[in-house]
């Protein structure tokens, strides 16, 4: 079933043995070549994805990015907390003046919102809950430590509170 094609041809016209080995040849590199492009390419679709999944998840850098931090703020945290970090009344605290915030450290912070805190908390400063996460459930541990990134752009501690 399979047709020939040099069948029929003239004996000047086929390609000599050599010339069709080196024809398998091409057709083998080029199949290699395209297997080789396709993990290329396919290692780069990974590579994006992982960047754009997981931004600023680089283990031995410990800030996170203050710019994406006041995106994910201004989503999760500011209907509590305001859009200066002030707080509003009966929803958040003052996250501006808080030596809290000034004195832990930025992993101490991220852990502190992926927890949040209860009113029976000893460090309870209004006896109302802050949800974990601020109640966005997707925030990832990048994401938190891109929100303390921000969070450190806001604080000035109690100390100068005016
Ligand atoms: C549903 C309202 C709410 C949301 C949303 C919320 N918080 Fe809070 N947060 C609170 C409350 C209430 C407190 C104070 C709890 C207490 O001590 O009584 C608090 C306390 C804090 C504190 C401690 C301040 C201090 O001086 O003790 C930090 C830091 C903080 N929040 C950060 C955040 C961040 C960051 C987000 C966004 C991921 C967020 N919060 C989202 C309600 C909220």
């Amino acid at each position: 079933m399979n047709p020939q094609p040099q069948q029929g041809s003239s004996p000047a016209e086929s390609p000599s043995p050599k010339a069709n080995s080196s024809v398998a040849g091409w057709i083998v590199g080029g199949a290699m070549g395209l297997l080789v492009i396709v993990g290329v390419v396919a290692l780069l679709i990974a590579m994006m994805f992982k960047a754009s999944t997981e931004v600023a998840g680089n283990p031995p850098a410990p800030r996170g990015d203050a710019v994406r931090g006041k995106t994910l703020y201004i989503q999760s945290c500011i209907s509590c907390h305001g859009p200066t970090g002030a707080g509003m009344p009966m929803q958040g605290g003052d996250i501006v003046h808080s030596d809290f915030v000034m004195k832990k450290t930025d992993q101490e912070l991220a852990d502190f919102i992926k927890r949040g805190r209860t009113p029976e908390d000893p460090e309870s400063t209004m006896q109302l809950l802050m949800p974990p996460n601020g109640g966005n459930f997707k925030l990832t541990d990048a994401d938190r430590l891109d929100i303390v990134a921000y969070l450190r752009t806001l604080n000035v501690g109690k100390q100068t509170k005016k």
